[in-house]
């Protein structure tokens, strides 16, 4: 069996910082609801003319130069996102033409907050098949287009930005497992209502605010926490590993209660949960990804360390991925 691994990580955040001050005057919210809430301060906006797949080409190029890799050299790319620069085409080709990345094959993948994980580990399938060999995976998102800035329940959650990894196959090390699983019978619990067959755009639409995400957070908050348990514990056991086997966890940065309380249910101590919530909010499938880079990056993540990757999201769809550094 062919060992598959990440062979470089790149992120890209706008450099716009809506701080939890700046919602204060939008909404009736307050800092310390927020903080204590969610555990965010901060989170980052794209830039008027920024786009989802502006975002993935700057964290794809970095992957690219830290995986010593060409575009040239891809051959499949795959693009997370609820976020596409249009319904379609795919991100995933628009991304394929601003890199020059004629070989590849390319396709987006829906599965929200945590779509970085499936895409993941569906380029594993196909690398480890010999299908492809050099697979690009990007988890990109311009959240601040479909958030309703009047809805206080949900403005203060979400941030843009973009993380992306190039897989190959490894030496040693690589991809020891990954887990999936999906409920659609909660899909109800967190969608974008408009825009798509159901209800197309139209005057209504538009004055229902139907085209901004809807959420039923609390639901999703009891839900999560026992979804990411039970993911990492399924990966885990794929792997032939047990929790006190971990070295980091890369949750999704929904809320830093949910984090908490599944790493309490692990017996994780906090130490080994990596966060970037405070800074950049809920990413939805560029959390995942731009998480893994900074611990990469910061040195958090040793040669040698077993890492889990655990997210949920809309759907409800969940995944985890335990991986050898
Ligand atoms: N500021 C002040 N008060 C607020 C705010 C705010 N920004 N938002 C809500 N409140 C109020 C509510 O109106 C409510 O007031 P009430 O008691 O008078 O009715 C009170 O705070 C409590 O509201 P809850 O919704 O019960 O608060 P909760 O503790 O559940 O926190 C939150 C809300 C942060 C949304 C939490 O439920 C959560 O994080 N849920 C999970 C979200 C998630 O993970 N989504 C999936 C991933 S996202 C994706 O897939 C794109």
């Amino acid at each position: 069996m062919k060992k598959i691994g990440i062979i470089g990580l790149g992120e890209y955040l706008p450099k716009k910082i809506l701080t939890n001050a700046d919602l204060e005057k939008m909404v009736d919210t307050s800092d310390e609801w927020i903080i204590t809430r969610t555990g965010i301060k901060e989170r980052r906006l794209a830039a008027k003319n920024e786009v989802t797949s502006d975002m993935a080409l700057k964290a794809a190029k970095q992957a690219l130069d830290n995986a010593g890799l060409k575009a040239a050299d891809l051959d499949l790319i795959i693009v997370a996102t609820i976020t596409g620069d249009m319904p379609f085409p795919a991100v995933a080709c628009i991304l394929q033409n601003a890199l020059g990345a004629k070989a590849a094959v390319c396709f987006d993948i829906s599965a929200a907050c945590a779509g970085f994980v499936y895409a993941i580990a569906v380029a594993q399938q196909f690398i480890a098949r010999g299908t492809y060999k050099n697979a690009l995976v990007v988890g990109a998102e311009t959240l601040s287009s479909i958030t309703d800035w009047q809805d206080r329940n949900t403005c203060v959650l979400f941030g843009d930005g973009a993380g992306a990894v190039v897989l190959s196959e490894v030496k040693s090390g690589g991809i020891l497992s990954t887990h999936m699983g999906s409920d659609g019978s909660k899909a109800g619990l967190l969608m974008m209502p408009g825009g798509g067959s159901r209800n197309p755009a139209s005057k209504e639409t538009l004055e229902k605010r139907m085209h901004y995400l809807k959420m039923q957070g609390n639901e999703i908050f009891k839900l999560a926490v026992t979804i990411m348990a039970e993911a990492a514990q399924v990966a885990l056991k794929k792997a032939g590993l047990e929790c006190q086997d971990i070295d980091l966890v890369i949750p999704h940065q929904a809320n830093i209660r949910i984090i908490m309380a599944m790493a309490k249910k692990l017996k994780l101590p906090k130490e080994k949960i990596y966060l970037n919530i405070e800074k950049y909010g809920n990413m939805s499938s560029a959390s995942t990804a731009t998480a893994l880079c900074e611990a990469a990056k910061s040195g958090r993540i040793k040669k040698g360390d077993i890492v889990l990757l655990d997210a949920f999201g809309a759907g409800l769809v969940w995944g985890a991925c335990v991986i050898k550094w």
